[in-house]
């Protein structure tokens, strides 16, 4: 696998490729998981070349958030994409990725409101504006995101749409551990406890899922049923709340497609998980 480190790096390196090539992007902030070697996987099956990026974005992360703490486990990242047998990987400082007086920023502002975006104010312009940045740096065919970040792939999905930028998005499936827990790479912040008591955060989900499989339907009485779940937990709920799953418009009668997205923190570790009906 080619270790990128600069911009101009990248650019001599895609400009050696063959034109038409099929180049699938995995876009990434390292501390890899099967969630994202999954998508490596997915790409190298549909793709002639697979690029992975690890690059912890400042500007996504709120000021009391974790970007300092966010873990950085390199060497182990490049063995597993390696093993996968990811291409290339670009790796960048952000003084490589921002210039110093960078002052443009790309906003969604419907998809991106609510959830998240509520709660995380700048975020997603934080994603949306690494994510064009990157998809212009590299010129994909495709490029592949995790569905357990739901919304983002909404946002994303819409902001290639609005600005008709040419390549193809995926989805892929959220990995989840044998007890159900979505993997991500904030995990590592869970003490031994908190791990034991995480996956009840998708059984509440589950069992929202089972219930509308039941015939009930009533948004409010399903997104009460997953709280219920949680209540005896030490989570805290930040949202859980049904909404269409491309729009993120709140949805009053859950129906098959739609989702039910969730944010709750088990002592300081913020979780999300989604569900689709
Ligand atoms: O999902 C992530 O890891 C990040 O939000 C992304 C898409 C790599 C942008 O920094």
């Amino acid at each position: 696998m080619k270790i990128l480190r600069t911009r101009s790096e990248l650019r001599s390196h895609r400009e050696g490729l063959a034109p038409g090539v099929r180049l699938g992007l995995v876009p990434t902030m390292g501390a890899l998981h099967e969630g994202h070697l999954s998508l490596v996987r997915q790409a190298a099956l549909e793709c002639d070349q697979v690029w992975a990026t690890i690059f912890v974005n400042p500007l996504q992360f709120g000021a009391n958030e974790d970007l300092s703490r966010y873990p950085r486990p390199f060497e182990r990242d490049v063995a597993l994409l390696e093993s996968v047998d990811c291409d290339v990987l670009f790796a960048p400082e952000a003084s490589e990725v921002y210039h110093p007086d960078s002052s443009t920023r790309v906003i969604e502002s419907h998809v991106s409101q609510p959830l998240c975006g509520s709660v995380r104010p700048g975020h997603f312009e934080g994603v949306t504006t690494v994510v064009l940045k990157l998809l212009n740096l590299v010129q994909p065919s495709d490029a592949y995101f995790g569905q357990k970040d739901a919304q983002q792939c909404a946002v994303i999905e819409r902001m290639v749409r609005d600005l008709d930028v040419p390549v193809r998005l995926h989805r892929g499936a959220t990995i989840r551990e044998a007890s159900g827990l979505a993997m991500s790479s904030r995990n590592v912040y869970l003490s031994e406890d908190e791990r034991r008591v995480a996956p009840r955060l998708a059984a509440a989900l589950d069992a929202m899922v089972i219930a509308f499989q039941q015939g009930q339907t009533g948004g409010r009485e399903l997104e009460q049923l997953g709280r219920q779940q949680l209540e005896a937990t030490p989570f805290e709920v930040q949202y859980l709340e049904i909404r269409d799953t491309l729009t993120l418009e709140r949805v009053e009668k859950a129906r098959k497609g739609a989702t039910v997205f969730a944010a709750a923190f088990l002592g300081r570790t913020r979780l999300i998980d989604n569900r689709q009906f």
